[in-house]
């Protein structure tokens, strides 16, 4: 019997991954760059054994239908053929969200679910592999192996994987305010989304020569540490990405009246002198990027239209960590 456990923080993308060239290998069309965050993480175990007779999957304590462990599954197969170790596995996965506001993260899930198999497995990867194995479980996960800020790079199967970028510590100057806009409509999964608009979006071509462009503003808006073009990138990169979705066959948004009201409520918040700008991902929830030194008057101006339950408030969060197990279960030996 094998076993480990590892931490992972999910991360917010900055500049958005959206559209794969290869499905299979989870290889994106364009770079994207991310923030590690501290609010939401995951915490996974796993149990390599002789005894099981198939993989089994717990989140949060309730077993995953056969459906969800099988994505699973497949993302194990790789991993006991890479490391050599024949035997099936339980995982045992548990998401610190600070409501039931659907903001479990498969970024952080599949980079936990990597880690967590380094250690039982005794892989000894370096960061890069590790982001390399992670993303081919969810493209977004590659990121969430550093803390800070992230940048995956298209790269081929091997040379696909994210990268810290170097920023001084500047993040620990920056806060992130989540509004959460809990809605019935039906979702479509970022997967889903993606592939639909890489296929049909007449926009799709558009997207890919601004992303190009926004990588190169951000780097610099990083490196200069210029908040306001931080932002502004940001939130103007969001905006094209959503856009592309509009354009699809048959055309899909991800944006519900109450994610309108948000955004409208942090453009009014900047032009009363307040420097902050949203992004969104493949859902109705609204992400507010601020400096830590603005976050308690953005928080006030926010609750003036959101409950208190709705606001989230997190900051820049580590990257992927081992854990201690409880008690003492051998490595695998390499
Ligand atoms: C909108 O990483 O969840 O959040 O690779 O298919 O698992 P798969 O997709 P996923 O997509 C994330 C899309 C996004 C933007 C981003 O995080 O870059």
């Amino acid at each position: 019997m094998y076993k480990g456990k590892a931490r992972a923080y999910t991360n917010i993308a900055l500049i958005k991954y959206w559209g794969k060239k290869d499905e299979a290998l989870i290889l994106p069309m364009n770079n994207s760059l991310s923030l590690t965050l501290d609010a939401f993480y995951t915490e996974t175990s796993i149990t390599f054994a002789e005894d099981f007779a198939e993989d089994r999957f717990f989140l949060d304590g309730i077993e995953q239908s056969a459906a969800a462990t099988k994505k699973i599954s497949a993302f194990l197969d790789m991993i006991r053929s890479e490391a050599d170790c024949p035997l099936y596995a339980s995982i045992d996965s548990r998401n610190f969200v600070p409501t039931a506001a659907g903001l479990a993260s498969s970024a952080s899930g599949l980079a936990a679910l990597a880690g967590a198999c380094n250690e039982a497995l005794n892989m000894q990867l370096s960061v890069e592999e590790l982001s390399r194995l992670a993303r081919k479980g969810s493209g977004s996960a590659c990121r969430s192996i550093y803390g800070g800020f992230a940048e995956w790079q298209q790269g081929t199967d091997d040379t696909s994987y994210a990268l810290q970028v170097a920023s001084d510590d500047w993040e620990n100057d920056l806060s992130m305010i989540f509004i959460l806009i809990n809605d019935q409509e039906k979702e479509v999964s970022s997967r889903d989304g993606m592939r639909r608009t890489v296929e049909t979006s007449s926009f799709y071509d558009g997207w890919l020569t601004a992303a190009a462009k926004d990588l190169v503003t951000i780097k610099q808006a990083i490196a200069d540490k210029d908040f306001a073009a931080l932002g502004a990138v940001t939130e103007a990169n969001a905006l094209k990405m959503h856009g592309t979705t509009l354009a699809a066959q048959p055309p899909f948004t991800y944006w519900s009246p109450e994610s309108l009201r948000a955004m409208d409520c942090v453009r009014h918040i900047r032009q009363q002198g307040l420097p902050c700008y949203f992004t969104m991902d493949a859902g109705p929830n609204v992400k507010v990027l601020c400096q830590k030194r603005d976050e308690q008057a953005i928080l006030d101006a926010l609750q003036a239209n959101f409950t208190p339950e709705q606001l989230v408030l997190a900051h820049a969060g580590s990257g992927l960590t081992a854990l201690p197990l409880e008690n003492d279960v051998p490595k695998m030996s390499k």
